[in-house]
């Protein structure tokens, strides 16, 4: 599949090489990509956001919530595309105090703005467990919802070969409980002493 990453911060960095690894075409779509502060190594073309997305079967938002209107904006018409949307809608300088309604979410309302097929993805841990996922003894969870069937099924496939315990989140309605879940991550990650390379597991034992 051909995919687009919006974004090269820590998320797209994060993601970028493993999706890349396990078969698919991928670009980043960034602001100026002749801006020498997006170079890396890490082989993967940089192309502006409208290009890297007119192309693309998936995008992956790794923008922060502030962006997303003018990114959504620069993608342009997405009907009939996958959508991912990784986006935490939390203010980091303000106690992880919410950004949007309690019975909203950024993925809701990113549906609400676009054609896309919305899906919720890659917001539960941290980029340093995305980075790494397929190399670890204990699969990390990542919950996936998605109000459309097959696009879910396709991120549900996606994150399970980049090496997480990928299970059906639901429609997207549970988008903010996953949200509600990083939070609580991030909240450990940052204030409880909790390592950032930890993830989530199932147990059934
Ligand atoms: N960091 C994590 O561990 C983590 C984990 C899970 C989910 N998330 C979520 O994932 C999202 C990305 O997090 P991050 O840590 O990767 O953030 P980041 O390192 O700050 O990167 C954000 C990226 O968004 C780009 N961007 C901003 N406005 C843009 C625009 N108008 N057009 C194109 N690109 C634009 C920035 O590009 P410029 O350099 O051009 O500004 C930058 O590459 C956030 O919503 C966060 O809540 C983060």
């Amino acid at each position: 599949m051909q995919v687009a990453i919006v974004g090269k911060g820590n998320v797209g960095k994060a993601l970028a090489p493993n999706i890349a690894a396990v078969g698919h075409s991928v670009v980043y779509g960034v602001r100026e990509p002749q801006d020498p502060k997006y170079a890396s190594d890490d082989g993967i073309p940089l192309k502006t956001v409208r290009e890297a997305v007119s192309n693309a079967d998936i995008i992956i938002l790794a923008i922060n919530w502030a962006a997303v209107d003018n990114v959504l904006a620069e993608c342009g018409d997405m009907a009939g595309k996958v959508l991912i949307d990784c986006i935490n809608p939390y203010d980091f300088r303000n106690n992880l105090a919410p950004l949007v309604l309690a019975d909203q979410s950024a993925a809701k309302i990113i549906a609400g703005k676009t054609a896309a097929k919305v899906v919720k993805a890659f917001n539960q841990v941290g980029a340093a467990v995305m980075a790494d996922a397929r190399n670890r003894k204990s699969r990390p969870l990542q919950f996936i919802a998605s109000d459309d069937e097959d696009a879910k099924k396709s991120i549900i496939k996606l994150a399970n070969d980049i090496g997480f315990d990928a299970r059906d989140g639901g429609s997207l309605d549970y988008a903010r409980e996953l949200e509600g879940m990083a939070r609580l991550w991030i909240a450990q990650a940052f204030w409880r002493g909790m390592a950032p390379t930890t993830g989530w597991l199932l147990v059934a034992d």
